[in-house]
């Protein structure tokens, strides 16, 4: 049985004063019986604040958004993973499709980001998704294929079965249009066959595959129910603790 996982990516929003009510409304209400894992990912200068006040041993986790892909030195502004781990952060966004597109992320450097996360124990949750008129081209699945492939594949059988990955397609992420549940199926099955033609079945099976873009507490569900989904990255309906709550009751 693979972990189901929902996932908050708060993306650039809230005050810290917003970030901290919203943790405490979320550590306040979650059922914490339920054995879906909880990731709260803020903006990283949140992440110290708010793993203080859910305690390390908490069931809810928090991740960053992003990690630099060099370990030290002369990179103002830049984030290390090393950093993060210093935080007990737990896990690290890595590819989303809004870094892609607006920061010009590509492959090799996100190799690097998913090498530095792992180096430094935490679990990366790399993000792969077509954009609309790749999709409308029929060539969706080469290109997931290809994304998972250039920054994943390096690695040993063992290692990545450690990560998790989100399928995001791009065209759905933030513009309320949702993947039907076969079309997030099919994708996912695309990502789990590839990865089984490389390492083989016990290892494609064990990798949770999040589905992202504009899950929400009415579609969560059917979105969920299918085989190849195992949770969800969550952006705009990760805002609201209740939003996000039922999400997390649905996987
Ligand atoms: P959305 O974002 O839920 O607002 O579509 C998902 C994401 O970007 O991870």
């Amino acid at each position: 049985m693979r972990q189901k996982i929902v996932a908050g990516n708060w993306k650039m929003n809230k005050s810290l004063n917003e970030a901290m009510a919203l943790t405490k409304e979320i550590q306040d209400t979650a059922d914490l019986e339920k054995t879906t894992r909880i990731i709260l990912c803020p903006p990283a200068l949140y992440l110290q604040s708010m793993q203080e006040q859910l305690g390390i041993t908490s069931l809810i986790k928090v991740g960053a958004q992003n990690c630099s892909s060099h370990e030290s030195g002369a990179y103002t502004g830049e984030i290390s993973a090393a950093m993060l781990q210093s935080l007990h952060t737990n896990y690290v966004i890595l590819g989303h499709s809004e870094r892609r597109q607006f920061f010009n992320e590509q492959s090799d450097e996100l190799a690097k980001k998913v090498d530095q996360v792992l180096k430094h124990d935490m679990v990366p949750i790399f993000c792969c998704g077509e954009m609309l008129d790749v999709r409308e081209r029929g060539a969706h699945e080469g290109l997931i294929r290809k994304q998972t492939q250039e920054s994943l594949f390096h690695l040993s059988g063992e290692t990545i079965g450690k990560i998790v990955i989100a399928y995001e397609p791009v065209w759905a992420i933030g513009t309320g249009k949702t993947a039907t549940s076969e079309q997030a199926q099919t994708m996912h099955a695309v990502i789990r066959q590839h990865l089984e033609a490389k390492y083989g079945k016990s290892v494609s099976d064990q990798i949770p595959i999040l589905y992202g873009g504009s899950v929400k507490p009415e579609n969560a569900k059917e979105i969920f129910s299918c085989p190849d989904v195992d949770g969800g990255l969550i952006g705009g309906a990760s805002l609201k603790a209740q939003d996000f709550l039922a999400i997390v009751n649905a996987a």
